[in-house]
C-alpha cells in the first residue's frame, strides 16, 4: 500500500519511521517532511489544495494527517469525499481540538468530569463571572493557538487584562470566543485512544513537560520532553478515563451523527474525585508520539488503516511494549520566543549507535549540512527497563549530540524518577 504522511514534525518524524517498518507498505511519501522523514520517505511539496489530487493519482492507499490544523480545516473531509482512505478525523469532529468551548459543551451533555467553565463572546461578561471562579483562574482562547491560549492568573487584575487581551485579538481569531473555567489541583496525563467511531482501543500513556524550564518553571511550549507509559495512570485510572470519559465522547460524537476517526489524545488532571478531562487533541502528542512509537513492535500501517476503514474492531488488543521510552526536545535558543536559525547540528549517527532515536522536527539542509529551522529541533528519543535507566541512556545520546545554538531541559521524567527512587 501506498501512504501518504502529512506533516513536518518530530511526531511525523517518529510516525515516518514506525509506517516504514511496515510490511504491508509499498510507498511512503510525505509532504512537505523534514530531512529526518526524507531518510525513510519520500517527501515532496504538494500544496495544501493539491494533496487530494496527488493521493487520487498516485493511487495513495492511506493518508496519515499528522498535524491538527489540516484536520480543523477538513482534509480528511476532502479525501473522503473523493473516496480516500484517511486516518484523522472529520472537521466537525476535530471541533473536540478546535474549539474548547465545543468540547466543554460535549463534556456537559454527556456527563463527562471536567473543570466547571463557560463561554463568553465579550469581555464584559466575561469579566462579571469571574468572582464565580475564585483564584487562580483558567482563561482560554476558543480556537487553535499552537498550545498558547492558555492563562492561569492569580490575580483578578491579571485575569482581567487576559480576558481584554484575548477579546483585543491577543491569540488571533482563536479569542474571538473566551472560556473561562475552574482551576483543577492534580498531576497531569496524557491518554491515547485509537477510535474508528465505535471499538475504541487505548493506545499508551505518557506525561510531557510543557514549561521550558527544568522543575516546570517559565513559558508554555509545544513540550520540551515526555515518557511513556505515565505510572501514574494505573489500571484503574485507566479503567475510568476509558468509561467516563473516552468512550463517552466517542459514542456521544457518534449518536450525533459526527463520528471520530482517528486517535484521540486526552489530556487528563489526575484528581482527588478521579481523572477530569482539561482538554481533547484530535492527533498524536508531540513529543508524545515519539516515545508511543518507541514502544510499539506492531505493524502501523495495518492498524491505522484499520482505523480509517472502521474495521478497528479486527484489531484485537493493541499492545504497547512494557519499556519506557523518554523523549528529550533539544529546542533552538530563544524558544519558545523567536528561535535562532541556522545553528549547525551533528552527532546524530553517535548518538543513535547506543540504540537511541534522534527525530527530527524543525531542521533543514543547507549546503549538506543540517541546521535549525525551527524552535524544536531533535527529539532525542532511548528506552529502558525504568524511567531512570531511559532517562539516563536519553541524555547520554544528548551528550553526543553537537547543536551548540541548541539547549534542553536536564530533568524530563523528574517526577516518576523521583517515585521510582522511593519505591
Ligand atoms: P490546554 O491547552 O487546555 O491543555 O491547557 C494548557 C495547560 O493549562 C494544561 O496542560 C494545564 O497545565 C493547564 N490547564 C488547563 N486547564 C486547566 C484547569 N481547568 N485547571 C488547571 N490547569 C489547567
Ligand atoms: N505535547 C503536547 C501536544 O502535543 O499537544
Amino acid at each position: 500500500m501506498k501512504v501518504l504522511l502529512i506533516g513536518s514534525g518530530g511526531r511525523e518524524h517518529a510516525l515516518a519511521w514506525k509506517l516504514a517498518q511496515s510490511p504491508r507498505l509499498s510507498r511512503l511519501y510525505a509532504t512537505p517532511g523534514n530531512p529526518g522523514i526524507a531518510e525513510v520517505a519520500e517527501c515532496i511539496e504538494i500544496a495544501p489544495d493539491a494533496i487530494v489530487g496527488f493521493a487520487r493519482e498516485e493511487n495513495v492507499g492511506l493518508v496519515v494527517i499528522g498535524p491538527e490544523q489540516p484536520l480543523v480545516d477538513g482534509l480528511a473531509d476532502r479525501l473522503r469525499a473523493e473516496g480516500v482512505l484517511v486516518f484523522g478525523p472529520d472537521a466537525a469532529a476535530a471541533q473536540l481540538e478546535g474549539s474548547k468551548g465545543f468540547t466543554k459543551d460535549l463534556c456537559a451533555r454527556a456527563n463527562i468530569p471536567t473543570a466547571r467553565y463557560q463561554r463568553f463572546r465579550d469581555a464584559a461578561a466575561a469579566k462579571a463571572a469571574l468572582p464565580d471562579y475564585g483564584l487562580p483562574v483558567v482563561i482560554k482562547a476558543d480556537g487553535l493557538a499552537a498550545g498558547k491560549g492558555v492563562v492561569i492568573p492569580t490575580t483578578a487584575e491579571e485575569a482581567g487584562a487576559a480576558i481584554d487581551g484575548m477579546f483585543a485579538g491577543g491569540f488571533g481569531a482563536a479569542g474571538a470566543e473566551v472560556v473561562i473555567e475552574q482551576f483543577l489541583t492534580g498531576e497531569e496525563a496524557s491518554f491515547f485512544a485509537l477510535t474508528d467511531g465505535r471499538t475504541v482501543l487505548p493506545f499508551g500513556t505518557a506525561q510531557d513537560h510543557k514549561r521550558v524550564g527544568d522543575g516546570d518553571t517559565g513559558p508554555n511550549t509545544g513540550g520540551m520532553g515526555a515518557y511513556s507509559p505515565a505510572g501514574i495512570v494505573t489500571p484503574d485510572v485507566e479503567r475510568q478515563v476509558m468509561d467516563r470519559i473516552v468512550r463517552p465522547t466517542v459514542d456521544t460524537l457518534a449518536a450525533e451523527g459526527t463520528p471520530y476517526s482517528g486517535v484521540l489524545y486526552a489530556g487528563l488532571m489526575l484528581t482527588d474525585q478521579g481523572p477530569q478531562l482539561i482538554e481533547y487533541n484530535c492527533r498524536f502528542g508531540d513529543p508524545e508520539a515519539q516515545a508511543l512509537m518507541m514502544r510499539f513492535d506492531g505493524d502501523l500501517v495495518d492498524l491505522l488503516a484499520k482505523v480509517a476503514e472502521g474495521r478497528l474492531e479486527e484489531a484485537g488488543a493493541v499492545t504497547l511494549a512494557d519499556r519506557v521510552a523518554l523523549t528529550v526536545v533539544m529546542a533552538a535558543e530563544g524558544y519558545p520566543g523567536t528561535p535562532t536559525r541556522g545553528g549547525a547540528i551533528g552527532g546524530i549517527a553517535e548518538a543513535e549507535a547506543g540504540g537511541a532515536r534522534v527525530f527530527q522536527a524543525g531542521t533543514t539542509l543547507v549546503n549538506g549540512q543540517l541546521v535549525a529551522a525551527g524552535g524544536r529541533v531533535l527529539a532525542v528519543t532511548a528506552t529502558g527497563d525504568t524511567v531512570a535507566q531511559a532517562q539516563q541512556a536519553a541524555y547520554s545520546a544528548v551528550e553526543r549530540i553537537d547543536f551548540p545554538t541548541g539547549f534542553c531541559r536536564r530533568d524530563i521524567g523528574w517526577r516518576e524518577v523521583a517515585r521510582e527512587g522511593v519505591a
